[in-house]
């Protein structure tokens, strides 16, 4: 493994640098973390049934540590009647028989922490299932009973109580109220869900949902999982009176309604909640963490989350939702190390996850191939499949190369673009169903993984049934295919990975470096690696230094950097020592 020089072989001078920070010495493990997410129900089946499972994960670990991974976090393996991909729970200490048994769980835990990987699970307390004991207890008792107090019950407005309580809108489309009939028949109060009508809100201002998730921590933290991941960490508390709210559901700013003053997200309060969780976890040996998913911007918002007394890590969705284009770029990545920095926490880069379409679809997309809203279906224009992979690749090897905590989700390794094509009647997403097929939802990027070109299912398991179709593009992007290849994508994860861990970039440090500022290339200089992403139309002409890793195989012989391509240069070597 090449080792990094302290001092560039070709002096730099400091008019060609722009500081942002300093590398950072801590040895706190998630501060420089790769994550991997795993969805089980996409990921490997080990019976034949059509959905991943825990023992598939398990009997893959080999593969996942071949990455150099840090970590898995896993998306919700609990029961669950899967109206919203299992973020719909009814039982939080349990596993859901589709997925396995509590014993698969353990036998997952030991097996990866033979690894050096650690397991962090899925939270998800904003909401449970309809189908949770809770609330079906709640909707038995009476109305001001304490079963209804666990959840967020209202009288309707109107002379009859027919209207919703206030105007607030679901996620997924449509009211965030339903209304129930009385266990007498009479129609009755109506409950909030801020999501689909199956996944009820909790009542956090009540003290008893509180001891419940406490109990809920500690009976996974005894298991030894690595962490929580805590789905929908802003919405938590809502607003005294649940005022109406006129801006977007899901809380981020919009035109005259600023995030801030959204009544269902971000409410002073939650904070008191995340600082006895982190309390909790403190109990517990192998620093376990937890990790923010809160649309909240701007991003000096965002960093609340973040405070040393509460959450270690937030996804920077600001950072995932930028678009392909240098300026852009180079603003979010400056304001979320300098903003982040300020309050002592990590950022934490992600490119892809279980909810948004796969970067390499992302970035296939042009002005005249984006489609509002989320997902894409037979009907609309196609990304370019081979731009898309490109840009991804390039993409992927700068995020790797940046200081702080990175997020992988499963298949983007192999490139992995959604499945674009997907026929109506597959659609499981809410949002289908609840805009009457508006919005496509995000089932294109939930496919199960091609692990075998000439497999059942591309090897997902063995009797070729899936619970959502493959597109025809995973079958030449099957894991065994790209293991066998150097220039894969799957290749150039691992020696990014590896060079990553090599050159301690997760803990680095991070220069703007000047030649290229004002261009379409990004560039900047981390613990001694010049990285390089052309964003642009043409060819670049690299800087005399020796090139460790190369989206583009003929970078190194030609001394140039093709568009979409992504270079990372050894400042330590002079151009030329590297061939010899
Ligand atoms: C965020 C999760 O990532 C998403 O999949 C889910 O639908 C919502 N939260 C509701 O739990």
């Amino acid at each position: 493994m090449t080792q990094t020089t302290a001092m560039p072989v070709i002096p730099l001078s400091p008019d060609q640098l722009i500081h942002v920070r300093d590398a950072n010495s801590s040895n706190e493990w998630w501060r420089s973390s790769v994550i991997y997410q795993v969805y089980p129900r996409s990921f490997r089946d080990s019976n034949g049934d059509g959905n991943g499972d825990l023992p598939g994960i398990t009997a893959e670990l080999g593969q996942l540590a071949e990455l150099d991974i840090d970590a898995i976090w896993l998306s919700p393996f609990y029961p669950s009647p899967q109206r919203d991909g299992g973020y719909d729970v009814s039982d939080y200490c349990a596993v859901d028989p589709l997925f396995g048994s509590l014993d698969d769980f353990d036998a997952l835990v030991t097996k990866a922490r033979g690894l050096g990987i650690r397991i962090i699970i899925d939270l998800v307390p904003n909401h449970c299932s309809s189908e949770h004991a809770l609330f079906k207890a709640a909707l038995e008792a009476p109305a001001g009973s304490a079963e209804r107090n666990m959840f967020i019950f209202r009288d309707g407005s109107g002379p009859n109580g027919e209207f919703p309580p206030n105007n607030w809108q679901s996620h997924f489309g449509g009211s965030a109220w339903t209304r129930i009939t009385e266990p007498d028949g009479s129609a009755g109060q109506w409950y909030l869900h801020l999501f689909d009508s199956s996944q009820p809100d909790f009542n956090w201002d009540n003290p008893a949902v509180r001891a419940e998730f406490e109990r809920v921590l500690h009976f996974w933290l005894q298991r030894g999982v690595g962490g929580f991941r805590v789905d929908v960490a802003h919405a938590l508390v809502k607003a005294p009176g649940l005022p109406d709210w006129g801006g977007r559901a899901d809380g981020c700013s919009s035109e005259g309604f600023p995030g801030w003053e959204a009544p269902m997200f971000g409410q002073p309060e939650i904070h008191d909640i995340y600082r006895s969780w982190r309390g909790i976890l403190a109990q517990y040996d192998g620093e376990p963490i937890l990790c923010a998913e809160a649309s909240i911007d701007p991003l000096e918002r965002l960093t609340n989350w973040v405070r040393p007394d509460q959450m270690h890590q937030t996804f920077n969705f600001a950072y995932l939702s930028t678009a392909w284009n240098a300026w852009a770029l180079r603003g979010v990545i400056d304001s979320s190390l300098r903003t982040f920095d300020t309050v002592g926490a990590p950022t934490t880069w992600v490119l892809s996850n279980h909810d948004v379409l796969r970067h390499a679809t992302r970035f296939g997309l042009t002005a005249e191939t984006s489609r509002p809203g989320d997902g894409i279906g037979p009907e609309d224009a196609q990304p370019d499949l081979e731009l898309g992979r490109r840009r991804a690749g390039a993409a992927s090897m700068l995020m790797l190369a940046l200081p702080g905590g990175v997020y992988l989700y499963q298949g983007e390794e192999l490139g992995l673009p959604d499945h674009t094509r997907m026929p109506s009647e597959y659609r499981q997403d809410p949002s289908f169903a609840r805009t009457g097929g508006a919005r496509l939802g995000r089932d294109g990027c939930r496919a199960p993984l091609p692990w075998r070109a000439d497999g059942a299912a591309l090897g997902f398991n063995d009797s070729g049934a899936a619970w959502l179709p493959q597109p025809e593009e995973f079958a030449g992007l099957s894991r065994d295919l790209q293991r066998a290849d150097d220039n894969s994508m799957l290749s150039l994860y691992r020696r990014a990975l590896d060079l990553r861990r090599a050159h301690h970039l997760g803990a680095g440090s991070m220069d703007w470096y000047l030649p290229f500022q004002d261009s379409a290339c990004v560039a900047f200089i981390n613990n001694g690696v010049l990285v390089l992403l052309n964003m642009g139309e043409a060819d670049i002409d690299l800087p005399p230094f020796a090139v460790l890793l190369s989206s583009d195989p003929d970078a190194p012989f030609l001394r140039k950097l093709a568009p979409a391509q992504c270079a990372w240069l050894d400042l330590g070597t002079v151009a030329g020592d590297d061939m010899a």
